[in-house]
């Protein structure tokens, strides 16, 4: 049986999206069916791997609103990616609106996604950077959470609000949700405050942190342009080897 991963935080441009694609293609590289689902209108991994959302046939929102439509008839797959995905769609901004009066609304994402697992090793959810019902879904669906931290300043807070959601999720709905680790990112070497927030990551989550620290570097930005996972355009680099540790890191988790 797979495991679904909700890759969130309460900030936007964090990290989540670049840590779906690089920790799904290194998993992949070391022989995991790996899925990921794009749960963000933005559709920022969808385009980040060389789709184009107003061409898919099927997307996220058909799978969540639509009658009918099951989580596999939405399955893409690419040769210049080495994982599968879910697509997203501009539309899936509406989906908050279109859930909001439905009974078990929670709970759409779960139903869709649950039998996947038979088919992927790893599973990520690619979270908006909102705690609405999307992400609501992410965490009832998931395993676990991971939380991707920017080390830069009044980072923490959005992070409190997730860990409030968090709790509540568990109360409330999915009691096993774990937190699957916290992940330093885009860590500035040159900058002493980049390294404080650092250290007062790990001061506050203490061994929730992952070892790995995703440093920041150019190529990252240049992802998008290539529309592969950096293991492919430049495997050797840092930015790469950092998430096939992390990936290592994740594989260790499952002892
Ligand atoms: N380690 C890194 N070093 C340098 N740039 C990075 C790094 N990780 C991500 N980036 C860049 O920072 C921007 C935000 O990253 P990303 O899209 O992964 O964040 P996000 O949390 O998914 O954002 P959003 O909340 O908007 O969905 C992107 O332009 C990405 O290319
Ligand atoms: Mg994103």
């Amino acid at each position: 049986m797979g495991k679904i991963i909700a890759v969130a935080q309460h900030k936007g441009g964090t990290g989540k999206t670049t840590t779906c694609i690089n920790l799904g293609a290194s998993l992949s590289n070391m022989g995991k069916r790996v899925l990921l689902v794009d749960l963000d209108p933005q559709a920022s991994l969808t385009v980040s791997v060389g789709i184009n959302p107003l061409e898919v046939e099927k997307s996220i929102h058909q799978v969540l609103i639509g009658p009918g439509v099951e989580m596999k008839n939405a399955v893409l797959t690419r040769p210049n990616i080495n994982f599968s995905v879910v697509p997203s769609h501009v539309d899936l901004a509406m989906a908050e609106a279109e859930l909001a009066g439905r009974i078990g609304r929670e709970k759409v994402l779960q139903k869709k996604l649950t039998p996947m697992k038979y088919e992927y090793d790893y599973i990520f959810i690619d979270c908006p950077p909102t705690l609405g019902i999307l992400v609501a879904n992410a965490l009832v669906a998931a395993d676990s959470v991971l939380i991707p931290i920017q080390c830069e300043p009044l980072t923490l807070y959005g992070v409190k609000n997730l860990l409030q959601v968090i709790n509540l999720i568990r109360e409330e709905v999915n009691p096993s949700l774990k937190i699957e680790g916290v992940l330093r990112t885009m860590l500035d070497r040159r900058t002493k405050l980049s390294k404080e927030v650092s250290e007062s990551i790990q001061q506050t989550f203490g061994n929730l942190v992952f070892a790995t620290i995703i440093y920041r570097h150019v190529k990252f930005a240049e992802g998008p342009i290539h529309e592969k996972p950096i293991e492919f355009y430049a495997s050797k680099s840092p930015g790469a080897e950092e998430y096939q540790n992390l990936a290592k890191e994740l594989l260790a988790h499952e002892g």
